[in-house]
């Protein structure tokens, strides 16, 4: 019999090249990471070839993404284990193992969750065997586990945003059980390096820097999901950089919070600015995108380097949230409507021609005629490329859902449809600018809806609709923008 690998010994970054038939699951389960999650994807390993014998077919996963970025690359961390496992992904809930990764940030999120568990309860009494999970930042909320427990017993696994690193190990128990299996963290300082990811995209790809956040904004509730800020060592990063860049990675996102306070936390301190620097001599990369700022850390620094810089897309998202310098100290995000318009009016100094887009809550708590005026005049004077808008949504256990005087809706949705009218005005404006210029555009993806065309994405994170055919996907092509139509524009290639 062949030598069995003790995973024990094997160092972090050799891992993902063990094959995982040959690992000894006999010997004592590894009590360090990310060793011990590697031991549990080849117990998960040999429970699919069992289902392979007996169904002759490999068992089927659906991981479903639910909320932004950064829950997103998590689902490629989930997808990740999975396959490495041996699951075959699909896009059909009708599947072996299902997953939802929740999103908590504003209600709507959360109702969406339960609706769909009642359509995977009919699958399940359909194939029995079939594994239920939710993960993410709505099980981080006591309430929800307790709504779970109580009313959605046919749920096998429900684990938190702090130990999605143990899934391999979850998903072993959850398989040789029939209790429901929960395991929620209250918060972790540690971050698990050197697990699989499965990418979405082989050409894009976002890369965590930072987890957690410490801005307490009175109406998120971010940072109780999420927990406390904490960076990833600048090696790391820069390492998973390179390693993208090598499997055909141009272009990179990097995700955080509060990206502007990257480092803080580091035992040797580090800024965004400095990292962003490290990150662009990455060989082979040539688009760097980053999410999220926020206003009140955002350095002359960052700003330098980013109008020096060739890789650094000319996009960046700064989110309002509201121009009342009243409603702003309210929602505890530490600047006035003065200080963020100069800081607007400071980065297209320096880089004229960049995008800028933007967050913008209404109807919160208080939030009058004259405060939503003045938001208005904040979006008629900054003149973003685009703006998501949203109805506050009123968070259990976050400092603004205790508030009084909460808008009534209809105020509210009165409020949103006058603002979403200006910001798309004013997108459809700022978009001609680039209307007849020829653009380096990344292709992304065949176009669904029209034959023969593929879509790509500008610099400045514009999309734009050319002819070209799968052979284009994933090359930067100069791109003639012919028409702009509103928010897209339809060009060709020169
Ligand atoms: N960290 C990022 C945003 C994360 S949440 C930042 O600071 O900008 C993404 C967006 O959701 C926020 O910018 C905000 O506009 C919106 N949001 C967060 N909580 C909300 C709530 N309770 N109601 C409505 N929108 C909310
Ligand atoms: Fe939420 Fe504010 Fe943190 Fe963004 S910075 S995640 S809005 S608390
Ligand atoms: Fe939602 Fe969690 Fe992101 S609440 S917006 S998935 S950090």
């Amino acid at each position: 019999m062949n030598q069995k690998v003790d995973l024990r010994k094997v160092k972090a970054e050799e891992l993902k090249l063990i094959e995982l038939d040959t690992v000894d699951i006999n010997s004592e389960v590894p009590d360090f990471e990310p060793q011990r999650q590697y031991y549990f994807m080849a117990k998960c390993r040999q429970w699919v070839r069992k289902f392979e014998q007996k169904n002759g077919r490999l068992p089927s996963a659906c991981v479903t993404n639910m909320g932004c970025q950064m829950n997103a690359r998590d689902s490629e961390k989930l997808r990740g284990v999975l396959q490495e496992i041996g699951y075959a992904g699909t896009d059909s809930e009708d599947a072996d193992f299902v997953i939802y990764n929740t999103c908590t940030v504003r209600e709507n999120a959360n109702l969406k969750v339960y609706g769909r568990l009642g359509v995977l309860h009919g699958y399940k009494k359909k194939n029995p065997d079939m594994k239920i999970a939710l993960c993410g930042c709505m099980m981080q909320e006591p309430s929800m586990v307790e709504k779970l427990k109580k009313s959605y017993r046919f749920v096998d696994l429900v684990f938190g945003t702090h130990n999605l690193f143990k899934f391999a190990e979850l998903l072993f128990t959850a398989l040789a059980s029939d209790r429901m299996i929960i395991d929620i963290w209250k918060d972790t300082d540690q971050i698990v390096e050197d697990l699989p990811i499965e990418r979405k995209y082989p050409f894009k790809s976002g890369v965590n820097i930072m987890f957690g956040c410490n801005n307490f904004c009175s109406y998120c509730i971010v940072p109780y999901v999420r927990g406390r800020e904490r960076s990833r060592e600048p090696e790391d990063i820069l390492r998973e950089l390179r390693a993208l860049a090598a499997d055909g990675v141009t272009e990179v996102m990097l995700l955080g919070q509060n990206v502007n306070s990257y480092g803080k936390t580091l035992e040797r301190p580090m800024t965004f600015a400095q990292l962003l620097r490290e990150a662009e001599k990455t060989e082979g990369l040539s688009r760097i995108r980053f999410m999220t700022s926020h206003p009140k850390d955002l350095s002359d620094e960052l700003i330098e380097v980013m109008a020096g810089s060739e890789k650094i897309c000319r996009h960046l998202h700064l989110p309002l949230q509201s121009g009342s310098t009243r409603i702003l100290k309210a929602m505890n995000r530490r600047y006035t409507k003065e200080q963020y318009v100069a800081l607007a009016e400071k980065i297209r100094r320096a880089v004229p021609d960049i995008a800028l887009t933007t967050d913008i809550i209404v109807g919160f708590p208080g939030e009058t005629e004259e405060d939503f005026q003045e938001t208005l005049e904040v979006v008629r004077t900054v003149r973003y490329d685009s703006a998501f808008t949203f109805l506050y949504s009123r968070r259990t256990g976050t400092p603004a859902a205790a508030m009084e005087n909460q808008v009534p809706e209809d105020v509210m949705k009165d409020r949103f449809d006058r603002l979403l009218k200006e910001v798309q005005e004013i997108s459809r404006e700022m978009a001609e600018r680039f209307t007849g210029t020829t653009q380096p555009v990344l292709a992304e993806e065949r176009n669904r809806q029209m034959e023969g065309y593929v879509t790509g994405r500008l610099s400045y994170n514009h999309v734009v609709h050319f002819p070209g055919d799968a052979s284009l996907i994933g090359k930067t092509v100069n791109v003639r923008l012919d028409e702009c139509r509103g928010f897209y524009y339809m060009g060709h290639t020169v």
